[in-house]
């Protein structure tokens, strides 16, 4: 399913990659195809060196692939995906969510803004073709009521 979403081959891992331990992926659904999908680490976050398999930070969710076929872009889907996203991470008492973004992704950047991320730092040639990458961050505060 990535293969048909990301414009840059490499942006994406092989079937394999997914299937790792540390990596869950949730689709979204249109009948039996599936049409959006997300997988991220839980209690892992970026690495500077994208050569090295994030490290784990406990309480952070690292986005590895977020994706919408082609096809149902523009339709409203990445928006829900990430309201589930975050859903998901203030749920499951997470507080930092990170993802790391070609600069050129002008709809990946802007989706992100758009749920209050904020760009924390540049990775200098983060891609294989040596584009450089974004470092989004979300914060998210513990609910109200929560005394820790
Ligand atoms: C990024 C992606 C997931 C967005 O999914 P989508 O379903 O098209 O997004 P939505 O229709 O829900 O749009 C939500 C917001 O994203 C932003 N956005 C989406 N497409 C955009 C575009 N072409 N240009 C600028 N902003 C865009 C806007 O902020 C939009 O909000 P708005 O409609 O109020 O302006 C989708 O473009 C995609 O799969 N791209 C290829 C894979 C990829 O690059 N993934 C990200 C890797 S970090």
């Amino acid at each position: 399913m990535e293969q048909k979403c990301y414009p840059q081959k490499g942006d994406y891992g092989k079937p394999s990659f997914y299937a790792r331990q540390e990596i869950i992926s949730f689709w979204v659904m249109k009948g039996k195809r599936r049409i959006g999908s997300i997988s991220f680490m839980r209690h892992h976050t970026y690495n500077e060196n994208p050569d090295i398999w994030p490290p784990r930070c406990h309480g952070a969710i690292f986005t590895i692939s977020f994706a919408v076929i082609p096809r149902y872009q523009h339709g409203g889907i990445g928006g829900i995906m990430m309201a589930w996203l975050i859903a998901y991470a203030r749920t499951h008492g997470f507080m930092k969510i990170y993802s790391t973004i070609r600069v050129s992704n002008m709809a990946s950047i802007a989706l992100h803004k758009k749920f209050g991320f904020t760009v924390k730092s540049l990775i200098s040639q983060c891609y294989t073709d040596a584009e450089n990458g974004f470092v989004l961050e979300l914060a998210l505060p513990p609910k109200a009521g929560c005394s820790s």
